[in-house]
């Protein structure tokens, strides 16, 4: 039976007296930035951690969306097989026929662009302290932990149950207010597919992680141009927390899965999602489908934006194991339950590094 862990010590911050720290944006366009500040450099790296392209044969799956509500069943079942074989081999796939407009998206892309072109003072006006706060803008991942800092930006914003948005630039909360409705969408209808792809009832994940409250995250990541991108680091290895991320970009590549052992670049597509799966996935299938590390690079000539929905249970909700998938003997329960909030408090109080959360709550 799952337990639920208590997670002491939490809630202090872990640096009170922590330095306020500018944003890459800023660093990037002072004039003459020939090199980056030592905080930013990481370790330089070794050559298995070069990426490489997909090869031919074992490239990143594509689900095509609009199967999933088909009435033919020959075409669901094969989009059902089609995801299965995604979370189990890649746990990252691309999302086509998703239904979401192409002018959302754009939208979207062109506030988020807008907010970070606020002046460092407007920008300041959001920045939040706790993980659970609805708006936090920032740099890095936390300031009051990491040991090197990232070249990146970000604005996190919590838009479910409760829907936050910061009030600049004009006409932001009416544009993510339509774009997370949509996207909330495709994720519930990626996740009954994703039961069914289990052997479970097709809205068996929906009813057990609390879907209709369930915790949604915007997370936008702005990567300026940075004069030394070999020695910095945009987002390092790491896996997400909750169950499906769901992300789009400004057409510049960045963004790394590790895939059979190499590190694999991830080419944009226009008008596509890339999917992942999460953690929290990760621990109800009993780690049938694992989360998947991935990484981000920076470039030298373009800024980089990426716009990132993480889908979460409700942040009551004990993640234990489906029982279905488990049992006393070969199907052992693998991971202790934890209440979504306390993995989340977790994650944010701890240094970004591969799945050393998740790790936490494996037996
Ligand atoms: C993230 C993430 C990758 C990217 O924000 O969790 O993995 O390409 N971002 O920005
Ligand atoms: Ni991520």
């Amino acid at each position: 039976m799952a337990t639920v862990c208590p997670v002491a010590s939490l809630h202090q911050e872990a640096n009170p007296s922590r330095l306020k720290v500018g944003s890459v944006k800023t660093l990037a366009e002072s004039s003459n930035l020939t090199s980056i500040p030592s905080h930013y450099a990481f370790t330089t790296s070794a050559s298995s951690d070069q990426a490489v392209h997909s090869d031919h044969d074992d490239s990143i799956p594509v689900i095509d969306f609009s199967l999933l509500s088909s009435s033919n069943p020959d075409q669901r079942h094969k989009v059902v097989s089609d995801l299965a074989k995604a979370c189990q081999d890649w746990g990252f796939f691309m999302v086509i026929n998703h239904g979401v407009p192409e002018g959302q998206m754009k939208a979207m892309v062109d506030m988020l662009m807008g907010f970070f072109d606020l002046t460092e003072e407007e920008k300041r006006e959001f920045e939040g302290k706790h993980v659970l706060d609805g708006i936090r803008w920032g740099t890095s991942f936390n300031t009051s932990v990491d040991k090197v800092f990232f070249w990146r930006d970000y604005l996190k914003v919590r838009v479910h149950p409760k829907f936050h948005c910061p009030s600049k630039p004009e006409g932001f909360s009416e544009v993510l207010a339509e774009y997370v409705g949509v996207v909330r969408k495709l994720a519930r209808g990626l996740l009954k597919g994703i039961s069914e792809s289990l052997g479970l009832e097709p809205g068996y994940i929906d009813e057990v992680m609390n879907m209709d409250s369930s915790l949604q995250r915007l997370t936008a990541n702005l990567y300026p141009p940075c004069p030394q991108p070999e020695l910095a680091m945009g987002m390092p290895p790491h896996s997400d927390h909750g169950l499906l991320t769901i992300l789009m970009q400004n057409g510049i590549g960045g963004l790394q899965v590790h895939h059979g052992g190499k590190w694999v670049k991830i080419d944009p597509i226009p008008n596509a999602f890339l999917v992942n799966t999460g953690d929290h996935l990760e621990i109800m299938s009993n780690g049938k489908y694992k989360s998947v590390l991935h990484r981000a690079v920076v470039n030298n000539k373009d800024t980089r934006i990426s716009i990132i929905l993480s889908n979460g249970p409700s942040l009551d909700t004990v993640v234990t194991p489906a029982e279905q998938l488990v049992d006393g003997e070969s199907n052992r329960a693998m991971y202790i339950g934890m209440k979504y909030k306390d993995f989340l408090e977790l994650h944010q109080s701890s240094v970004l590094d591969g799945k050393s959360v998740l790790e936490r709550v494996k037996i």
